[in-house]
């Protein structure tokens, strides 16, 4: 069976039992070679995330938070230690696997937007579709239904220098979302973003989780946008420090 439909089958499964978890990490650990000295980034991590959670991962800078991002959104392999994406062990694939899981299951989000800044907002967003092997009308369709969803529906024509920063984080988190993956992974996405802004943002996060159940981990280092999410993680030093839901916390 294809990586794909095996993860989609278990999706199906998860679905029904709840409590499976999606990101299940068992004491990973990563050790960076750098010019003869090892740096631990990460230092025995355990971590379940459930379908349909909205998760905060906090803590100071080089405290492994994307080191962590990077080996549960199948970018980089851990030194030792256990990950399964959906019951899936991920360390058992190889180079193409990796791709195939992450372009099947994966949305990400980044700091910095990575938008293609020659090509419209539109283009932006068929991309992944694009990949995917999907063309024409029903990428097209596709597409603009992604960005109807952030609010950019008059924007499609739009290059990214055409847009505030805000916007052009709506058209990542419309190409992040356009192939309903299982998860959305990203990385202070509101870290270039004044406070209005990332409001903006987190609240387009809590209409996926809240409209379309999507799972979502958001690195963070402000206090008022790990308030969106309803569980915080804080790592220090490569290992998590507390683990905390939020008493009452309901997305709005
Ligand atoms: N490719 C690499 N090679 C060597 N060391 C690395 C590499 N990537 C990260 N590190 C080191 O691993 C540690 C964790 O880095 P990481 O980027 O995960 O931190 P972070 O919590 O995301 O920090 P920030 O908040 O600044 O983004 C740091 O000491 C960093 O210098
Ligand atoms: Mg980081």
């Amino acid at each position: 069976m294809a990586i794909r439909e095996a993860i989609r089958d278990g999706a199906d499964k998860t679905a029904q039992a709840s409590s499976f978890p999606l990101i299940h990490c068992r004491g990973l650990v990563k050790v960076y070679p750098l010019s003869g000295v090892e740096v631990h980034a990460l230092r025995g991590v355990d971590l379940e995330i459930k379908q349909r959670e909205m998760v905060a991962i906090m803590g100071p800078s080089g405290s492994g938070k994307s080191t962590l991002m990077n080996i549960i959104g199948c970018m980089d392999k851990q030194t030792s230690g256990d990950y399964y994406l959906n019951g899936v062990d991920v360390s058992k694939l190889d180079e193409n696997g990796l791709a195939a899981t992450r372009n099947a299951n994966l949305g990400f989000v980044f700091q910095r937007y990575n938008l293609l800044a020659r090509a419209t907002a539109l283009y932006n967003v068929e991309l992944p579709l694009f990949y995917a092997g999907m063309a024409g009308a029903e990428a097209e369709a596709k597409a603009m239904a992604a960005l109807d969803q952030v609010g950019l529906h008059d924007f499609s024509q739009h290059w990214p220098n055409q847009m505030s920063g805000g916007q052009q984080q709506r058209v990542a988190i419309a190409r992040a979302i356009v192939k309903r993956p299982l998860v959305i992974l990203a990385d202070e996405p509101t870290g270039a973003l004044d406070t209005v802004s990332s409001k903006d943002i987190m609240e387009i996060f809590q209409k996926m989780h809240r409209e379309h159940g999507a799972t979502v981990v958001v690195i963070t280092h402000e206090p008022f946008v790990a308030d969106f999410c309803q569980r915080k993680v804080v790592i220090r030093d490569g290992q998590i420090i507390s683990d905390d839901q939020v008493p009452n916390w309901h997305d709005v």
